[in-house]
């Protein structure tokens, strides 16, 4: 169905052509270019767009400048983009939020409407590909998901400017001159006797082929028998086999990561969250952990307060804390962060009596939060999103379990829910990211290989503005450097050049219907075995967590005198003495300041079979029975 979409417009300011690299002052270019694009876009109608209402006005032409020029063009291949040379951070004007896409499905015919492209799915990846530049394969080679983004991304407003929320760490960081000088290696004929890169000679690793499942034979078993083995030369680039090999991946590379991987994201991004708005970018990272404690650097101070989920993974607690960062928890609910307690803490907050100015930067697991294992729905999102706004907050989504939602959870004989029949069922079932939602350019988004590829790989990405990626990268370039560039490489090689978006997606549904069946096993056994007069729990919707709360108020050490943390020792002690390791809910707290009325529990699914799942949880009936006298 061709259809026009009508949306608010406040002029060519609010479309952002902007590159990361361009140039401080309006030229000749600019003009030509400018107007190549719009007789361009008027004249050529693409296979792959759909009309569209933008209106175009000559009076609004001069508005047109350096910083929202064109770099990229919706209907041509984006021209390759220098290295990432900062040498200090320039600020951008600042820009009013972005309204949200007023969207009306409406027939019309206008002249002055000009062709906006489908959005990128999984199956117009190949052809969007072939217009694009090759991807750079080059030692330490610089990229930027600009390469890589489809056109549709140009026709959005671009990101508010955040740079108000900077650490004084994050705003002295410089471009580093070493990572900054790899730029010259593509020079034709240049030899370099610049940079401390080892020679390829001596990096005694000549191939590596990885056995890997063929979709759709994931399982262990089909992967031995029928699986493909995926070889990585040294040479595969010189030799034409491949766009990325062993003499460039262990060598030094970039800080967003290399070209290859670094396209795959950006598309896989583009295609599951399609960022609202146009200069958002995403950068490799050495997994979620470490990209959390550079957005603790990248935005705190010393002595600052952030808000995170009243339960939280302890790790990010625990990184926050020796950098003289306190959490304040927020109330939850069996859908995560509630937002009106986050608005409360944030409305109420007295700098006097905390010490501290208000805080600025969410820490929140939205999706199969750790450890309770709360969804948050869209509309919580949508809620959580509308404080953040309203208090200026930049929200960090930590996401390693999106892709673990699960089937809805059915008890007893009732049959399972069947898997998605395809991929964009299975697209559509995902819950919207706070990324999706993200009209201002306030979410930093966390993404992670770890719960589904390999934590071992040490390899994620984030997800932000161009203007808040620079900043990581900068840390990046003089810490991690790089992500593992073997780690890379066999990610590639996987993903890319074996799976492909779709083979992954599959990969993904197999994942889930996986997690679906433990998820089910577990509560099943609970609901078999557990004392329900003292515990009570919900099936999680997604994640690896089952959360489980005791009535302790119901424990006969009460009547002693005994306090939540002395019971709570004993009941973890009790199970541990049955045969069965729990974990404790008081090691999820991030804020002790606040006395914990409630007492629970958390299981995971993740790891053992069915049948020592059914065992676990038998052992732990046992020892709550014993410890409560039932
Ligand atoms: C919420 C959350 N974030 C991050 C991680 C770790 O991610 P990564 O392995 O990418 O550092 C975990 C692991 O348990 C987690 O639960």
């Amino acid at each position: 169905m061709s259809h026009v979409v009508r949306r608010k417009f406040s002029g060519w300011r609010d479309i952002n052509f902007r590159s990361a690299f361009a140039e401080p002052s309006v030229t000749p270019w600019d003009f030509c270019f400018f107007h190549f694009f719009l007789i361009y876009n008027l004249l050529c109608l693409n296979r792959h767009t759909k009309p569209i209402l933008l209106p175009v006005s000559h009076t609004v032409l001069p508005q047109i400048s350096s910083t929202n020029r064109p770099h990229t063009s919706p209907h041509t291949p984006p021209i390759p983009h220098p290295p990432i040379p900062h040498s200090t951070f320039t600020p951008l004007p600042n820009m009013s939020p972005p309204a949200a896409l007023d969207v009306n499905l409406v027939g019309v015919t206008d002249t002055s409407a000009v062709p906006i492209p489908e959005p990128l799915a999984v199956n117009g990846v190949s052809a969007w590909r072939e217009k694009t530049a090759k991807v750079p394969t080059g030692i330490a080679a610089a990229s930027n998901s600009d390469m890589f983004k489809s056109p549709i991304c140009y026709t959005k407003p671009k990101a508010k400017q955040f740079e108000h929320r900077f650490s004084l760490e994050a705003k002295s960081r410089k471009a580093s001159t070493l990572k900054g000088a790899a730029r010259y290696l593509k020079n034709p004929g240049l030899i370099s006797l610049g940079g401390g890169l080892p020679s390829p000679e001596y990096f005694p690793i000549e191939h590596l082929d990885i056995k890997v499942p063929t979709a759709p034979g994931f399982s262990p078993q089909a992967t031995r028998e029928s699986g493909t083995v995926l070889h990585a030369g040294k040479h595969d680039i010189q030799e034409g086999t491949s766009t990325y090999d062993l003499e460039i991946a262990l060598n030094y590379g970039q800080a967003v990561g290399a070209a290859p991987l670094l396209r795959f994201v950006t598309e896989h991004t583009e295609i599951i969250h399609s960022p609202p708005y146009s200069d958002w970018q995403c950068s490799l990272t050495a997994g979620s952990t470490y990209a959390w404690d550079t957005a603790l650097r990248v935005f705190c101070e010393r002595g600052d307060y952030i808000l995170m989920e009243e339960y939280t993974f302890a790790s990010a607690a625990e990184t926050a804390f020796p950098l003289g960062i306190k959490a304040v928890g927020i109330p939850m609910d069996e859908q995560g962060l509630i937002p009106e307690g986050m608005d409360e803490i944030l409305s109420s907050w007295d700098v006097a009596a905390r010490g501290a100015r208000k805080p600025y930067v969410l820490y929140t697991i939205p999706t199969g939060q750790n450890p309770t294992g709360a969804t948050q729905s869209a509309e919580r999102r949508q809620a959580v999103y509308k404080v953040a706004q309203k208090h200026d907050i930049i929200i960090v989504e930590d996401e390693p379990y999106y892709f673990l939602q699960m089937q809805p959870y059915t008890s007893g004989d009732a049959s399972p829910v069947p898997p998605p029949s395809n991929h964009e069922e299975f697209i559509k079932s995902l819950v919207p990211s706070f990324l999706s939602m993200d009209t201002d350019g306030r979410v930093v988004r966390l993404e992670s290989f770890s719960k589904v590829i390999s934590p071992g790989s040490r390899v994620g990405w984030i997800v932000a503005s161009e203007q808040i990626i620079e900043r990581f990268t900068r840390t990046f370039e003089v810490s991690s450097q790089n992500p593992s560039g073997i780690s890379q490489l066999a990610l590639f090689k996987l993903l890319d050049e074996h799976w492909g978006h779709a083979g992954y997606l599959d990969w993904l549904i197999n994942l889930r219907m996986s997690y679906t069946a433990r998820r089910d096993s577990l509560v099943h056994a609970c609901e078999k075995h557990l004392p329900r007069e003292i515990i009570h729990w919900e099936a999680p919707a997604a994640g690896m967590f089952h959360w489980m709360e005791i009535d302790w108020r119901k424990h006969p050490g009460i009547a002693a005198g005994k306090t939540h943390a002395a019971i709570e020792e004993e009941i973890f002690l009790s199970a541990v003495n049955e045969g069965v390791l729990v974990s404790r809910g008081s090691w999820f707290k991030p804020d002790h300041s606040i006395a914990e009325k409630k007492m629970f529990f958390r299981a995971t699914f993740a790891a053992a079979s069915s049948e020592k799942i059914d065992e676990a949880i038998s052992r732990f009936a046992g020892s709550l029975r014993a410890q409560f006298g039932l």
